[in-house]
């Protein structure tokens, strides 16, 4: 077979990376970061999103499409590898990728080969860039992928967020707060939180375990607890409207420890900062249900 025109990237900002472990991942020269740094893509999709969201024995008990949004496509390792993990299941699946652009993916099925994880997935993937949406069968998945391109905190703040169908799990996967703190603010997980229907158990898994997030998370709304570890993480963090979703809820041991961190009082503004909590913060937090 002729292999398809590479498709065209504008100014080409990533480049590929070998990982520590000998796999390839997806580099923005402009950000400074690596996705999935060490363990590389699959492994890290797998531990982080796929065994602990438990998702194909939830995928599997759930009532009509089941809803997922993936904050952060880029080059689509998370996607990919939950369809991987669901393909021989008769389910029907609506993933709502968010991004603000489209070229780390462009860029990474350019490379498909070397970063191995989009065999059998090549003209889902290439459909998708092209039309920004794809309806098709994925193996046994009834499978509905569509794209938000924009930034995230604003789109958070349109009509359409409203619109769009409610979720069961969000892989949450930005850059590091560090690099990209918009994208860690505590009003923004307090509009995701908002936006979840509570009749719909929905959670969400992040990387990070920094006491900030857990911090923001917890006056969202959301329950929190101690999340997998990934292999380049000794521990991560997982967040839901439902308790019942949560193996490891923070206890009041790590109540103590937020309140003699250096760097937990959640980001107000999209300007990373580090800072203790403030009194007003530590009676919210004490306050929540989850702590009673
Ligand atoms: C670590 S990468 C995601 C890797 C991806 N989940 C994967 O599996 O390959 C972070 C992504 O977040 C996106 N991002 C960062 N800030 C954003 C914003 N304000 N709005 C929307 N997307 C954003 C970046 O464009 C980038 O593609």
């Amino acid at each position: 077979m002729i292999n398809p025109a590479p498709l065209v990237a504008a100014n080409i900002p990533y480049k590929l990376v070998r990982l520590a472990s000998g796999t390839f991942s997806v580099h923005s020269t402009a950000e400074s970061e690596t996705f999935h740094p060490v363990i590389g893509p699959v492994a890290e999709a797998e531990a982080l999103y796929v065994r602990q969201l438990g998702i194909r024995e939830r995928v599997q008990i759930h009532d009509g499409a089941f809803v997922i949004w993936d904050v952060g496509l880029g080059a689509a390792a998370n996607v990919l590898t939950v369809l991987n993990a669901l393909q021989d299941l008769e389910v029907s699946l609506k993933i709502i990728s968010f991004d603000r652009t489209i070229e780390p993916l462009k860029f990474a099925l350019n490379h498909a080969a070397e970063l191995g994880y989009f065999a059998g997935h090549e003209t889902l993937v290439r459909q998708f860039v092209e039309g920004e949406s794809v309806l098709m069968q994925c193996g046994k998945i009834r499978l509905e992928w569509s794209l938000e391109l924009g930034d995230f905190p604003a789109a958070l703040e349109t009509p359409r967020i409203q619109r769009l169908p409610k979720p069961s799990a969000i892989l949450f996967d930005a850059y590091s707060p560090a690099k990209n703190p918009a994208m860690w603010t505590q009003p923004l997980f307090a509009r995701i939180f908002s936006l979840l229907d509570p009749k719909i158990p929905c959670a969400m898994p992040t990387y990070s375990r920094s006491t900030m997030l857990r911090v923001s998370l917890l006056l969202a709304g959301f329950y929190v607890g101690v999340g997998h570890a990934t292999g380049e993480k000794e521990e991560t963090t997982i967040a839901a409207n439902s308790l019942s979703l949560i193996n490891e809820p923070l206890d009041r041991t790590w109540l103590i420890r937020a309140r003699k961190s250096t760097s937990a009082e959640p980001l107000w503004e999209p300007n990373y900062r580090q800072a203790p909590l403030s009194d007003e913060t530590w009676v919210k937090l004490q306050a929540h249900s989850q702590f009673q």
